[in-house]
């Protein structure tokens, strides 16, 4: 009964076969078993998965507003998500068997889901937050299952997880199991880092990876908009930011009604999209198009003709940030904005010898990192002016920068007991922080690199309870230089599942044995509603990846 039982399993007999000359590559491969908790994935917190089952049939199903939700047929995020998650259910059995298959139903059918929202504001036509309530209860019974959450959040993640207890069997009949489930995600901001830089991406690919994100429970989009190479933002207020600074200035931008279009399918899918704009560094795209913007490096007592970062010493510098991020607040809805810090090279300054004046002026001696302080402080006034609150990676903390107390801390550098005691002086100093360092999807390897994300849990640090609450959660980063379009979906999934989990599912969900048998199931879905995620091992799916 149970969707792809058949799905095949390591053949442990000749692995070695192959992998002979692969020294590095040891870990025994892990053998399918069905999981008893079936193909869920992320984990939720309390499941009971019966073994009383009911059929259902694409005819008769339908998911519907109960009587008491706050949220009616005018809220069309839900609307929108049923007839989402309808298709994903029963559409390929329909596009398989026509509508002939459509049995008619029988009284043992399930044939309604009930979403209930409780909360007097179901959130409906708002935006998703840091402190959004996620959760729901999932009761699949006869007559009607019930799906009940305080707002539509919670209803977006509980439609996922009811369409990951339909199986279906080698004849395409649909059914699902009586079921109770109680769930919330144990870290609040699960984000996915992708970067339209390095390379382009157009707007389809990254709906896809929202949809996909959806699937996994992912609730941030942390767009890398720009660049050291390109642009690709269009600002309303400097438009010759991207005329100057994208790869192309009409095919390889995002205009204001493609950023608008990626914050609306992200909010319709329970995603929050926080923009980052990287600053003092990682700028030189942001000079062609703004004129001393950056500072001029020098050669001797001569100007060499090339730009360092952003140029600290200016009044004019600090005017265009101003006017800058007061678009960016009004563009982007999400109450944080991400404003990078990370990387800044101190040569190009050290060769100027206006900025060695500055230093000297300021008494900050031969310590750039103090310079460096003093544009992330007028910088961050700045954006605090607009009202939004702010990420930035973890150089800012390291260099003794003052922040809000609010701030974020992302933590993205060194090996584990590096980054483990970095999180523990960030906590420690009590800002809040998420973690990066061992999500870096960009870089691959031979054999199941999921297991490593998997097995890295933020809260891995020395300290005390207090300093664990301010771990907010964590980010998978897939880095654009060599992704674009062609290689971004598989490189990201279904290894970006894996930190899903981490950061949605109990401590204790660390069975890798267990997660193996449920992602096998998780990735052909994600494969069966047209994502080609890459495989996990040797095996198969019922529905197999057709292209595009
Ligand atoms: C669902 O019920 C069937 C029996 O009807 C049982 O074989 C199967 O293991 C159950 N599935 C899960 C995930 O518990
Ligand atoms: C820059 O602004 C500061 C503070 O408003 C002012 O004192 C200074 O004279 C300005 N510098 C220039 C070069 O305009
Ligand atoms: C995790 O802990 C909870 C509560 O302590 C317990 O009920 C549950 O069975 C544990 N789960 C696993 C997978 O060990």
């Amino acid at each position: 009964m149970l969707k792809f039982v058949s799905l095949l399993l390591a053949l442990s007999c000749c692995q070695g076969l192959h992998h002979n000359n692969i020294d590095d590559y040891v870990e025994a491969e892990p053998v399918f078993q069905a999981s008893k908790y079936g193909s869920l994935w992320p984990l939720p917190q309390k499941v009971q998965i019966s073994e009383v089952s009911f059929k259902l049939s694409s005819a008769s199903f339908r998911i519907v507003d109960a009587k008491a939700s706050s949220a009616g047929p005018s809220c069309s995020l839900l609307q929108s998500a049923y007839r989402r998650y309808y298709e994903y259910m029963f559409g390929s059995a329909k596009k398989q068997w026509g509508s002939k298959n459509n049995r008619r139903s029988d009284p043992s059918d399930l044939t309604e889901l009930q979403v209930w929202i409780t909360s007097p504001d179901s959130e409906c036509d708002g935006y998703p937050s840091v402190t959004s309530d996620e959760s729901y209860e999932l009761t699949v019974n006869q007559p009607v299952a019930v799906l009940k959450a305080p707002t539509v959040w919670g209803a977006l993640h509980g439609l996922e997880t009811f369409s990951q207890l339909v199986s279906e069997d080698e004849y395409g009949a649909k059914s699902i199991n009586a079921t109770i489930i109680n769930d919330f995600p144990r870290f609040q901001h699960r984000g996915i880092l992708l970067d339209s830089s390095r390379h382009f991406l157009p707007i389809k690919v990254i709906l896809s990876n929202l949809e996909t994100m959806a699937m996994n429970k992912i609730n941030v989009f942390h767009w890398h908009i720009v660049d050291e190479q390109s642009f690709p933002y269009l600002s309303r207020t400097f438009p010759q930011l991207s005329e100057q600074g994208a790869y192309h200035p009409y095919t390889h931008v995002y205009t204001p009604a493609d950023v608008k279009m990626v914050i609306e399918f992200a909010r319709l899918r329970g995603i929050r999209v926080v923009p980052e704009f990287d600053t003092p560094g990682h700028t030189q795209s942001w000079g062609k198009g703004q004129k001393d913007l950056l500072t001029p490096c020098y050669s001797g007592s001569k100007p060499s003709g090339s730009f360092g970062p952003v140029n600290p010493i200016l009044n004019t510098t600090y005017d265009f940030m101003a006017k800058f991020f007061t678009e960016i607040s009004t563009v982007f809805p999400d109450g944080y904005i991400h404003l990078g810090g990370d990387e800044v090279d101190f040569t190009c300054w050290k060769s100027n010898p206006d900025i060695q004046k500055f230093m000297e002026q300021q008494h900050f001696g031969e310590d750039y990192s103090k310079l460096e302080s003093f544009y992330i402080q007028k910088l961050l006034d700045i954006v605090a002016s607009t009202k939004k609150g702010y990420l930035v990676w973890q150089e800012v903390f390291d260099n003794g920068v003052k922040l809000k107390a609010d701030t974020l801390i992302h933590v993205w550098k060194g090996n584990q007991e590096q980054y483990h005691n970095e999180m523990a002086s960030v906590t420690a100093s009590g800002y809040q922080t998420l973690l990066s360092t061992p999500w870096y999807l960009n870089r691959i390897s031979y054999g199941q690199d999921w297991q490593g994300f998997y097995k890295a849990d933020p809260q891995d640090f020395k300290g005390t309870d207090e300093q664990k609450k301010l771990v907010i959660g964590g980010e998978a980063c897939l880095w654009g230089e060599y992704v674009d379009a062609t290689n971004l979906t598989p490189r990201l999934w279904p290894r970006a599942s894996a930190v899903a989990e981490r950061l949605w599912s109990a401590k204790n969900v660390t069975d890798i044995d267990d997660a193996f048998n449920r992602l096998s199931l998780h990735r052909c879905r994600m494969v069966e509603r047209g994502i080609p995620a890459e495989p996990l091992f040797s095996s198969y799916c019922l529905h197999e990846y057709k292209g595009v």
